[in-house]
């Protein structure tokens, strides 16, 4: 599926092929650090799919944040033409990158790029591709997934009844949901758990829903795992797939969503964001774990990165619980 990318309809830089909702259903869920006066809604793509509504916050705001006036113009030209407000990203790493996004493609600055881009949809949607970040890996940080197995799933089970509500928000390729879900599967063979998993990037998601993995991605899977849940079969270039199984496939309930922009629900034992907000603003990452603090039900964890931390963590309600975990107070 392919998105005109010049149509309104992204909330971040992705290959988000889904044809827009119109402008007026956008409301941002998160302030940009700073506002542009020229702001116009955006609308992210989420249309055909099973995305909640939108969180109503706001008025449409945009920012380039502490960027150069060219990164300023850059980021309002992008945003008229596709929506995506980069200025919901740190100005100072999102300028570098698109600075040698634009000298890689002969453009002598961000100037000229924008002018190119205008121009031509093809120079548009390969920017977009660019700017995805979609690297994943199953059970990835292993020691991250052993304190998942050994210390968090076990107690969220006993709290929970042995029923566990889970979402893999960011969740790429689906490495990470179907990490989660093995380990439930484990621990808890007989729960009716409901798993979820979202991603601002269609693409990836269907190819979420195939669950199929390269041989570097299966690099923390145990052999056992491998045996139980995944099928090997050969790749075009002598390589191997491993397919997670239709059982495990079945389990997912997989969504587009921006996280920045569309409702969550809540009642969540277990979400796991991780890596997602490394290029988000620290205004963004705020209003975002705060999100997910609501999300959670008295008692839940939120589960983030290996490079990450939840600033003010302790003035914002949350309890340590473990490196990279933290709980929603019960
Ligand atoms: C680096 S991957 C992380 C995958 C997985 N969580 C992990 O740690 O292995 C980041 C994912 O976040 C998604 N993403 C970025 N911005 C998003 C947003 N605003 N809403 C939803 N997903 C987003 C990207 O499309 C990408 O698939």
């Amino acid at each position: 599926m392919t998105l005109s990318p010049r149509t309104p309809g992204r909330g971040v830089p992705s290959t988000r092929r889904t044809p827009a909702r119109p402008a007026s259903a956008s409301r941002p869920a998160v302030p940009a650090r700073s506002a542009s006066a020229s702001a116009t809604p955006r609308a992210s793509a989420s249309a055909g799919t099973t995305a909640a509504p939108r969180a109503s916050a706001a008025p449409a705001a945009s920012g380039s944040g502490n960027g150069s006036p060219e990164y300023v113009r850059f980021c309002d030209g992008v945003r008229a033409a596709t929506g995506i407000d980069l200025g919901q990203y740190r100005p100072g790493q999102m300028e570098r990158r698109l600075r040698s996004f634009a000298q890689r493609q002969g453009q002598k600055d961000l100037d000229a790029y924008l002018a190119w881009l205008r121009k031509d949809p093809a120079a548009m949607d390969a920017f977009l591709d660019r700017m995805t970040i979609n690297v994943s890996e199953l059970f990835r940080n292993p020691e991250r997934f052993a304190d998942v197995e050994k210390q968090i799933l076990p107690t969220l089970l006993k709290q929970g009844g042995g029923n566990l509500k889970v979402w893999s928000a960011g969740c790429s390729y689906g490495a990470e949901v179907y990490s989660l879900l093995i380990l439930l599967r484990e621990l808890a063979p007989n729960g009716r758990h409901d798993v979820q998993a979202a991603d601002i990037d269609n693409r990836i998601l269907a190819r979420a829903k195939e669950g199929k993995f390269s041989a570097s991605d299966m690099r923390n899977v145990t052999a056992p795992r491998r045996q139980k849940w995944f099928t090997e079969s050969a790749a075009p270039g002598d390589g191997v797939t491993w397919q997670v199984s239709p059982e495990l496939r079945k389990a997912v309930t997989f969504r587009q969503m921006d996280l920045l922009r569309d409702s969550f629900t809540s009642g969540f034992d277990l979400i796991a964001c991780r890596n997602v907000v490394i290029y988000f603003n620290d205004d963004v990452k705020d209003v975002l774990y705060k999100r997910f603090y609501d999300a959670l039900r008295p008692g839940g964890i939120l589960f983030i990165g290996s490079t990450e931390r939840v600033n003010n963590a302790e003035t914002s309600g949350w309890e340590k619980s473990g490196t990279f975990f933290y709980r929603k107070p019960a």
